[in-house]
């Protein structure tokens, strides 16, 4: 999702370790488990069942993982290099990332950033980073992580495009296209992300988006940036999840279909993605209005159907996927069909998270998403007509009721195995530079 161009600031977890535990809460699960414990059934037909819950355990343990909300901001004012933080760019409000922790009981920030700020023009895409901006971007980071403890997706809000961020998402020379000689280079954006990651090694509460919602460019290339991007986090020895994106905007519904001017499917590409510890998921997009931009407060689109071929490609493929963007308007009709498509990811097991767009310290009054009636999701904000923005009305009608009770607080890798979850531990340091 594109911010404005610029804007004017105004600016409990279930305790245990075992899966066992919080699966006492579901209907059907729990009945087989208090049926294995019966004392009047044999010895050896309670131990079938207990089996059988032990499987189911591990089942629901593959759904979602990972449930919260965006933070964007710090590509905001994309117009003006390097900006002034706090005024044209801000990463969080403390205190909004306390309420949706404390409160909503979320456990998944999606953090923005914009590459020509990370890697000045200067110096080019690569290795060499403004550190002032790393530290305060490192610092949202942290507070997310370490002091609340809730998972951050590293999100390079970029289009997989650098040099001209002004105008996007179509401004900025594609990386990697070799007929652009302004453009960075593949192997630019893979030294990008072998330093980003190095910086974040140990921070087991990160995970790495490699790019946000690629559009209007070779599908094959998508899939080459990809890849080096994968192989510079694991050439560090990171070993945490990698989100990886598709064409058409990394669009659910489209993720089969030509997108742009005749680009290939991702669907064509994206299984061919190979990562030694298979701890890559797919990471998409999905808007309920009519061209689902997000720009209109109506809703239209369903998500079940328009997320079905998406999600049998990715049980053909044996893989998983975040939806770390997705908006509805304020509205009762939106409010039903986003809580079909949260349930839908909830009742089909190859996704495993979500990420709602948008809070952020800098919208002030102005809509992230669907209409001047929505505003954002940031608590304490109202609308542009003054009423309650998103975090009062599409937040509690719509998301809220889709949150997983049980916050899953470690999730230990690899992601297309046996997912251990609710293990408190928690390796707070980071690499200083
Ligand atoms: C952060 O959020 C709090 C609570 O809504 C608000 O009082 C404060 O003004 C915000 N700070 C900034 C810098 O926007
Ligand atoms: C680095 O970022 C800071 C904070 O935005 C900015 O003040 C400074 O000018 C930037 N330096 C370069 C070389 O872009
Ligand atoms: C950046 O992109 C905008 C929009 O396409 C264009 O008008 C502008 O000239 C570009 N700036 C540079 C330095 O190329
Ligand atoms: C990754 O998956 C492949 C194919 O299923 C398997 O051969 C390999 O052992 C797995 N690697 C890890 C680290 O789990």
């Amino acid at each position: 999702m594109t911010a404005p161009l610029s804007v004017t600031p105004d600016v409990a977890p279930i305790p245990g370790n075992t899966p066992l535990l919080f699966l006492l809460h579901t209907g059907t699960t729990s009945s087989t488990f208090w049926l294995a414990m019966d004392p009047s059934r044999k010895l050896s037909h309670r131990l079938a069942l207990l089996f059988t819950f032990c499987i189911a355990a591990v089942s629901v343990g593959a759904k979602i993982l990972y449930a919260g909300v965006n933070e964007s901001g710090g590509e905001f004012g994309s117009g003006n290099l390097p900006g002034r933080f706090g005024v044209d760019y801000a990463f969080i409000n403390k205190s909004t990332v306390d309420t949706f922790v404390d409160h909503e009981k979320i456990n998944l920030f999606r953090v923005t950033f914009l590459m020509e700020r990370m890697c000045p023009l200067a110096t080019g895409l690569g290795s060499t980073f403004n550190e002032t901006y790393f530290r305060e971007f490192r610092d949202a980071v942290n507070y997310i992580t370490v002091t609340k403890r809730a998972y951050a997706i590293i999100d390079p809000h970029n289009y997989m495009r650098y040099n001209n961020a002004s105008a996007q998402p179509i401004s900025g020379s594609v990386i990697g296209d070799t007929s652009d000689p302004k453009a960075a280079s593949t192997a630019d954006f893979q030294a990008f992300w072998t330093e980003l990651a190095k910086r974040f090694i140990k921070n087991e509460k990160v995970i790495f988006g490699i790019n946000n919602e690629p559009h209007d460019m070779d599908t094959q290339l998508i899939l080459d940036n990809n890849q080096a991007a994968i192989h510079g986090i694991r050439s560090t020895g990171a070993k945490q999840l990698i989100i990886a994106p598709g064409n058409g905007f990394t669009g659910g519904h489209s993720w089969t279909q030509v997108t742009g001017d005749n680009n290939a499917p991702s669907s064509d590409y994206m299984a061919k993605l190979s990562d030694p510890l298979n701890n890559t998921a797919i990471d998409v997009h999905e808007y309920l209005d009519v061209d689902f931009s997000g720009s209109h407060d109506e809703c239209a689109q369903p998500g079940p159907e328009n997320l079905a071929a998406l999600t049998n490609w990715l049980q053909e493929n044996n893989l998983k996927a975040m939806l770390t963007e997705f908006g509805a308007g304020n509205n009762e009709n939106c409010f039903y069909l986003l809580n079909e498509m949260l349930q839908y990811l909830a009742d089909n097991d190859v996704y495993i998270g979500w990420s709602a767009w948008a809070a952020g310290p800098l919208w002030g009054t102005f809509r992230s998403c669907c209409g001047d009636d929505t505003g954002s999701l940031e608590p304490g904000n109202t609308n542009d007509l003054g009423g309650p923005n998103a975090f009062k009305t599409v937040w509690p009608n719509a998301i809220r009721p889709n949150i997983p009770v049980h916050a899953f607080w470690s999730i230990k890798p690899p992601l297309n195995g046996i997912v251990a979850a609710l293990s408190r531990d928690f390796d707070g340091l980071f690499v200083e530079k």
